[in-house]
């Protein structure tokens, strides 16, 4: 049997974001619901937010984006990777996971893929499951990314959610070492019995997609904002001082604070119960509002980028969200890398141009296959099955039929504008 390596240490050795360009200001959405840049401030800090307005920006394409910036920092190729993890409450599809999406545009061939659904709290998840698969030894390098395109379940008339939320994703590859550091010590919690004060409440086997829910919206996202507020304001605190404990530091220890970008109002409530400055804290949902799963990598990629972490720091990154979940981590930050060849980005840009042309070879290549020799024999199941009664399917669509799964993103129907009608043209980045 191959002997197999236990590493330690799971360091961030790559980071990467991606936001959508087009810019959606307060002063936009209070032309079309009922509201203003100073409530939206005052109980928020959220000045404006970015929308995937384009259909070619999903939550895989920006997955994509966002995860090619963080394997060039790291200096790894696509096939370096043995796991990827997307956390999303807003996938590409129930099935597949956009994580196989994802792996499928990177050309990753030697990883495994899953989706995370933890809400807000999910890169949180994910990170710790990412650590713990490089610390049992089973992974070297896994690719972990917080992605979101909540645009597209928000319901544009409700003032009480559409001001909150944003679109983007933020990436991390995590690498095996045996130099300590890295992250040192993770939290997951939930609290099952607080599921219904942030919730999706149709679309899933629960409440299967019908013309009466989308008649009623309930295929919008739904919650009870002061009592999220007030779970969100505890569980930073109780779990930031956990995960700090637990890595065998205590709050003095800690350089920087990066905690889920919901609601400034929250962020100040935990600097006041951690009793530690508010410039600990790294904020910025101002410019992107809540993004969810997003939220925490794309804080991280920006802090790296204002220099605010540096190698030897200590990070405390906390998030909570639908579950309710909540998770926290503690990372020592280091493990500098040389700079990336200008060569070495051209051979990237490279792979995943071929890993498309691979992809829609392997398409072409099954379609040929069943036009050509047709389907396997079935004879087992065609035993088995005229046992059973025959089912009738109802062939009427309830809602626009899906396109089947072609080459290349956006594989969906392309989605109208989340906007009402009178939004500003977008301002460039
Ligand atoms: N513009 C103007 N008025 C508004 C708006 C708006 N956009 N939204 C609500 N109001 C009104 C309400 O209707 C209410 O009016 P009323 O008093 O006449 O009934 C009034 O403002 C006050 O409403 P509150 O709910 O008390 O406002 P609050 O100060 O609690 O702020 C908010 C609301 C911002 C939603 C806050 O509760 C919050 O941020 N909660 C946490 C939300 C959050 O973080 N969610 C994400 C969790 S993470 C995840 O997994 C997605």
């Amino acid at each position: 049997m191959a002997e197999r390596k236990t590493v330690r240490y799971a360091h961030v050795a790559g980071w990467g974001k991606y936001v959508p360009t087009k810019v959606v200001t307060n002063e936009d959405l209070s032309k079309s619901v009922d509201t203003s840049d100073e409530w939206i401030v005052s109980r928020t800090g959220i000045r404006e937010r970015r929308i995937a307005a384009s259909p070619k920006e999903t939550t895989a394409t920006m997955s994509f984006e966002a995860a090619k910036q963080a394997l060039e920092v790291a200096g790894l190729a696509p096939n370096d990777l043995g796991l990827i993890i997307v956390a999303t409450a807003t996938p590409e599809y129930s099935f597949p996971a956009t994580a196989c999406v994802v792996q499928d545009m990177l050309g990753a061939e030697n990883a495994g893929a899953f989706d995370l659904s933890a809400g807000c709290s999910g890169f949180m998840y994910a990170l710790a499951m990412g650590a713990q698969a490089i610390a049992s030894g089973a992974q070297s390098h896994v690719l972990v990314i917080g992605a979101e395109t909540l645009s597209r379940i928000v319901n544009w008339h409700d003032r009480e959610t559409c001001v909150l939320f944003g679109d983007g994703a933020g990436a991390v590859v995590l690498q095996g070492s045996d130099e300590p550091g890295g992250v040192l010590s993770t939290l997951v919690r939930a609290d099952g019995s607080g599921g219904e004060l942030l919730i999706l409440p149709a679309g899933g086997s629960h409440q299967p997609p019908t013309l009466d829910t989308v008649a009623t919206g309930q295929h919008y996202i739904r919650m009870n904002g002061r009592e999220v507020f007030r779970f969100a304001a505890r569980v930073m605190d109780e779990a930031a001082r956990k995960v700090v404990a637990d890595a065998g530091l205590t709050l003095e220890d800690v350089d920087l604070f990066i905690p889920h970008q919901a609601n400034l109002r929250i962020i100040q409530a935990a600097v006041r119960a951690l009793k530690m400055p508010m410039d600990k804290f790294f904020v910025n949902l101002d410019r992107y509002g809540n993004t969810s799963a997003a939220s925490i990598p794309i804080a991280l990629c920006e802090a790296v980028d204002a220099g605010r972490i540096k190698p030897g720091d200590h990070l405390v990154m906390v998030g909570f969200g639908a579950g309710l979940t909540w998770a926290a981590s503690v990372i020592l930050w280091g493990v500098p890398k040389p700079p990336v060849p200008a060569w070495r980005r051209t051979l990237d840009g490279l792979r995943y141009v071929a890993a498309g042309v691979r992809s829609r070879a392997r398409r072409l290549q099954r379609r040929l296959g069943a036009a050509l020799f047709g389907s396997p024999e079935p004879r087992t199941i065609d035993e088995g099955a005229s046992q059973l009664e025959p089912v009738t399917v109802d062939k009427t669509p309830l809602v626009t039929a899906p396109r089947a799964m072609g080459e290349g993103a956006p594989q969906s129907e392309p989605v109208a504008s989340p906007l009402p009608a009178p939004v500003a043209e977008p301002r460039a980045e």
